[in-house]
């Protein structure tokens, strides 16, 4: 991947840590020890398309103390990785089920049909964006106990950018998050 960007980890206390890399292996190596009964922490994972890789978040819903939020950018980035053809180069589709945790995004996107000769096709779905965000927000919520409602977050033009998705151990962030995320679609709205 050549965007590799900065993973900032900062704790209660003044000190601060930063790494520059891949956050995916980085965050899944600091992971185990962020499962002390005495630590509470929240990542923000930002991504422009389809590089957070599920294993990531797989690691930190394990660590039990983790809550995670997440830019999903479904419609502008990741639905667009899926051509209308059908032949997504390997490279993307290998990036596509890391991001996935899984393949399911296939049958999502396409489906096979036959054409005025009678030869067999791939077709894009209708409506592939939001059934793709259906798949990962209910894979969120085999991995954490608390899922938030997804909230789409528009640009000034009224066009879908992402999707702010919140999940985490406990019921009681879910409620702060649901109430925070909910701003963001508002302030979105009022541009
Ligand atoms: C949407 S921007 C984040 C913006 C940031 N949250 C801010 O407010 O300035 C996405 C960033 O992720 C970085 N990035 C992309 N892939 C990455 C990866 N695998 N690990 C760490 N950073 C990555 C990109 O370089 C880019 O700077």
């Amino acid at each position: 991947m050549k965007d590799q960007g900065q993973v900032i980890l900062t704790s209660g206390r003044s000190d601060v840590a930063v790494q520059v890399g891949d956050c995916n292996p980085l965050i899944r190596d600091l992971a185990p020890t962020l499962k002390s009964r005495n630590i509470r922490g929240v990542a923000f994972l930002d991504p422009y398309g389809a590089h957070l890789e599920w294993a990531t978040l797989e690691a930190l819903a394990a660590t039990g103390t983790m809550e995670v939020v997440v830019n999903f950018p479904v419609a502008m980035a990741i639905n667009r990785l899926m051509i209308k053809s059908g032949d997504v180069p390997e490279r993307w589709s290998d990036q596509l089920d890391r991001c996935f945790g899984t393949d399911e995004w296939r049958a999502i996107a396409y489906r096979r049909d036959v054409d005025l000769f009678g030869n067999d096709i791939t077709v894009k779905n209708g409506g592939a964006a939001e059934r793709l965000l259906a798949l990962y927000v209910e894979r969120l919520g085999r991995l954490f106990p608390f899922v938030a409602t997804p909230r789409l977050i528009r640009n000034t033009r009224n066009a879908p950018l992402y999707y702010l998705l919140w999940a985490g151990p406990n019921g009681l962030g879910r409620k702060g998050a649901d109430h925070i995320l909910k701003q963001g679609e508002r302030v979105a709205r009022k541009r």
